[in-house]
């Protein structure tokens, strides 16, 4: 039956929107069908395996844990009830179905939404219509309605190294100074759950590792942060304090009957706090004070979708109870709740770890999610597979995740299913380490998944990859400052260069960094050709470059081209800032600055880099340094003058070193000037 709500349009200049908007109830669910011009492309979703364009996929709306997914699974550990439309001539809008209820998104024939209701629940969701000139002004529109990322602690941009499990002190150690002694970048190693006491989160196995604190302050000694994981599920153990604090304040989510629901999990029965009350959420916050004054630095949140063990679909009964605060909707069951109960809890994570060091700028990574849910953790996209198949998706899925609002999103690089050999983790770790969140991670039991593990030749792609990484950390950080302003994703799809370019919409094999950097990924599997993905706007459009062989940092050793890692290009018109390479964040000064010119047809180029102490809150105080570029060919070479455009923070003092490329031509030198 029809029924009479208006979809909301919303848009910079508010146009009445070229879509319409049905309501139905379709089998017992209710229903919203937009309906809008052939030729259109559809994307966001959120994550998704598969391909870029995500028109003729049906899934749920519903976080599952999906260990090694494949295409066919019904839905995956975030929930985005959201989706981004591009039509042919690059106008854009975007449709948020207004539910947090369990629902499905349909995109076989046009865009369907649906959600899953009790018979007391019946309203139909509301629909809100996003209208923008193109895909970038629907997406910073998503982000003024639904929040920005915060800015991260730099250190967060590294690569970081995780595995299930570096099972004691003694092994942590030993990986820490594997990337040391052989010069592979690396600023960040992970503690997965093997670290507790028996799976209790808060707790530390006083056998494996006896002095969190002391292991801590080594690591940071020789430059590395240290992330930890915490579950939702307490154990059900009177004689765990965790447990006995969350019991005593009545914090858990109730079966329908009225008692606490106990599920399985990895320490056994637990109890699952319900994060959508707020004197809830400010109890697990408490739990962090202790935790973070052994000096950890970041916190990993997992099996947050919430993953039971032993029960149908690993998830608790729909009819589960929780008291949520009146503006997310008042008590209600889980069918209603569940999506978000993963964003509920790094809610709570982040106002713990924020209040234990009000210093610094949280770092959370969450493996489930909600729209929005970006404001307060990162995200992985989950147990992925040691394959090719998998190798190619995570590009895609990294994209869509950016046009369904999370900025800081990768792979675990090589596959955490299953085992990699060095081609394949060759590959991953090429492409992986331009992606905005870059992690190596694996299964239990598999094979050694770190650089080094599979021989001298894989070992040295992966150096290579990780110095390119080091050397754009500058770059990265500025584009990250862009996203945490705006929403504007950080790996963006091709078309963003060139929205009327039909041939772009599909590309999932290349990637662009903000709009001036292009990441084109050269082979999927071992003798498959070379790189096809057309560029945008043409090949005169974009300067192969390779960071490794720009400036005077390239003269420190040889840097030959190694054909596993992606091509990179420059876009005509933009300079491109990189720093050093450095084994970490902060080793030493970003001092030679490297400016990358590429002219555009009038022999100019424009750029920019944001630079702060890369933590802290200084600078929403006005303590950064927001640099304009500008490069111009003239009698005497090319010039490029900077101009301090924003911000008070120091950076005077360091070698500026400019390097200009040119089509079929070697990288020349220019100069600089601070205007
Ligand atoms: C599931 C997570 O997805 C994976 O990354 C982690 O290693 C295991 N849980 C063990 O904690």
């Amino acid at each position: 039956m029809p029924q009479d709500r208006a979809p909301v349009a919303e848009g910079r200049d508010r146009p009445r929107p070229a879509v319409s908007v049905r309501f139905a109830q379709v089998r017992g669910w209710n229903a919203a069908i937009v309906d809008f011009e052939p030729g259109t492309n559809l994307y966001g979703t959120g994550e998704q395996p598969g391909r870029l364009n995500r028109g003729g996929i049906c899934r749920d709306i519903w976080t599952t844990d999906c260990f090694g997914y494949e295409e066919h699974m019904p839905s995956l550990y975030q929930a985005h009830p959201w989706v981004l439309a591009v039509r042919k001539d690059g106008t854009a809008f975007g449709v948020i179905y207004e539910t947090t209820h369990r629902a499905t998104v349909d995109l076989r024939d046009g865009i369907f939404f649906a959600a899953k209701y009790t018979t007391r629940d019946t309203q139909s969701p509301g629909v809100v219509i996003l209208e923008g000139c193109d895909a970038a002004d629907v997406l910073r529109q998503l982000a003024s309605k639904v929040g920005r990322m915060q800015m991260p602690p730099r250190w967060a941009l590294q690569y970081q190294q995780c595995r299930w499990s570096y099972e004691t002190d003694a092994r942590v150690r030993t990986i820490a100074e594997g990337f040391r002694s052989r010069k592979i970048p690396c600023g960040v190693i992970w503690m997965d759950i093997d670290y507790m006491f028996g799976f209790r989160c808060f707790t530390f196995d006083t056998e494996k590792f006896p002095n969190p604190r002391d292991l801590n302050d080594h690591l940071h000694a020789i430059g590395f942060k240290s992330v930890w994981m915490i579950d939702p599920g307490l154990m059900t153990d009177e004689h765990y304090p965790a447990y006995r604090s969350g019991k005593h304040g009545d914090h858990f989510v109730k079966n329908r009957w009225g008692y606490d629901y106990v599920g399985k999990v990895w320490p056994g029965p637990c109890s699952f706090p319900d994060f959508t009350r707020k004197r809830t959420r400010e109890w697990w916050a408490s739990l962090y004070a202790d935790y973070m004054a052994t000096g950890i630095d970041g916190v990993w949140n997992d099996m947050n979708e919430p993953a039971i063990f032993d029960v149908p679909n690993k998830q608790m009964p729909e009819s589960n109870l929780h008291e949520a605060d009146e503006n997310l909707g008042g008590r209600g069951n889980h069918l209603r709740y569940r999506n978000i109960y993963g964003m509920q809890m790094v809610r709570a994570s982040r106002e713990g770890i924020q209040k234990a060091n009000p210093e610094k700028r949280p770092f959370i990574l969450t493996r489930s999610n909600f729209l929005g849910g970006h404001r307060y953790a990162a995200t992985w996209t989950g147990d992925n597979k040691s394959n090719w198949r998998h190798l190619r998706w995570s590009i895609p899925m990294v994209l869509n995740m950016g046009l369904s609002g999370q900025p800081f999103v990768g792979p675990d690089i090589g596959g955490f299913a299953d085992k990699a050999d060095a081609t394949l983790f060759a590959r991953w770790m090429g492409i992986g380490a331009l992606l905005p969140f870059a992690r190596g991670h694996s299964v239990r039991d598999s094979v050694d998944h770190e650089p080094w593990s599979f021989g001298p030749k894989c070992e040295r792609t992966c150096r290579l990859a990780l110095e390119r990484r080091a050397r754009m950390l500058p770059f990265l950080y500025t584009l990250f400052r862009e996203a945490h302003l705006t929403g504007l994703p950080i790996a963006r799809p091709l078309f963003f260069a060139d929205k009327s370019d039909p041939a772009l919409r599909s590309v999932d094999d290349a990637f662009l960094l903000g709009d001036s950097v292009l990441a084109r990924c050269n082979v999927w599997e071992p003798g498959a050709g070379a790189a096809t993905a057309k560029l945008p706007a043409g090949d005169s459009a974009w300067l192969a470059f390779e960071p490794l062989e720009m400036g005077s940092e390239a003269e420190k050793g040889s840097k030959v081209f190694d054909d596993d890692l992606p091509e990179l290009f420059v876009r005509a018109g933009r300079i491109v800032p990189l720093g050093p390479v450095m084994q970490f964040d902060g080793e030493r000064p970003v001092d030679p600055l490297t400016l990358v010119v590429a002219l555009d047809e009038s022999q100019s180029a424009v750029g920019e880099l944001y630079e702060d102490s890369g933590e802290g809150y200084g600078f929403e105080k006005g303590d950064f340094a927001l640099t304009k570029f500008t490069a111009r060919s003239g009698p005497d070479g090319v010039v490029v003058t900077a101009k301090r455009a924003e911000g008070v923070f120091p950076t005077a003092d360091r070698k500026t070193e400019v390097v200009v490329l040119r089509h079929g031509q070697a990288p020349t030198r220019g100069r600089f000037e601070r205007s």
